[in-house]
């Protein structure tokens, strides 16, 4: 039992050095959202919904926060940790699954390929189109990549996704479909 308790204990502490430490370095700017308290959704469209779209929780378990998704200092000259975090979208316009009417979105984390470890891993990507949620995906760190792919209906409009780590927060990146 003790060895077991001792290596909880250590888990938790190694986590909190670790946000103390990322706390300290990363120098990029943030943008406002809305955050669910619950589940980490976050609302882009300037205000908290009634009920939040992927856990249901009232508008009160929302919380107004200056920073919360991280954009790059300076998307020309990405550091280490915007490389392994901010989204790559790739638009693949003939869906080989649905050959009518479909969009392809990939995205994968990042540019640098991001960790998928119990310890650090990319929880979940949120997609949304002109600043609506349409899908969350969830991922678990050991029988999957940091990445995922939606077929999407609509013929258009402003796609942003933002995706979860457990110990660098939520990143943003969008693209016009
Ligand atoms: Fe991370």
């Amino acid at each position: 039992m003790r060895p077991s308790r001792k290596k909880n204990k250590d888990g938790i502490l190694t986590k909190i050095k670790d946000f103390r430490k990322y706390g300290s370095y990363w120098k990029g700017d943030a943008m406002k959202g809305y955050v669910c308290k619950i589940c980490s959704f976050i609302s882009i469209n300037g205000s908290a919904p009634e009920k939040c779209p992927v856990c249901g929780a009232p508008k009160a378990a929302f919380e107004e926060k200056e920073e919360a998704v991280k954009t790059p200092n300076d998307s020309n000259n990405l550091t280490e940790l915007e490389k392994k975090h901010i989204p790559v979208i790739t638009v693949v316009r003939k869906c080989g699954l649905i050959p009518e009417g479909c969009t392809d979105v990939h995205v994968k984390m990042g540019e640098i390929q991001h960790p998928m470890e119990a310890k650090h891993y990319i929880m979940h990507i949120d997609f949304y189109i002109d600043k609506e949620l349409i899908s969350r995906i969830m991922l678990t760190p050991d029988k999957l990549n940091p990445a995922g792919a939606l077929h999407i209906k609509a013929k258009g409009g402003r796609l942003t996704v933002i995706e979860l780590c457990n110990l660098h927060g939520a990143w943003i990146k969008e693209t016009d479909l």
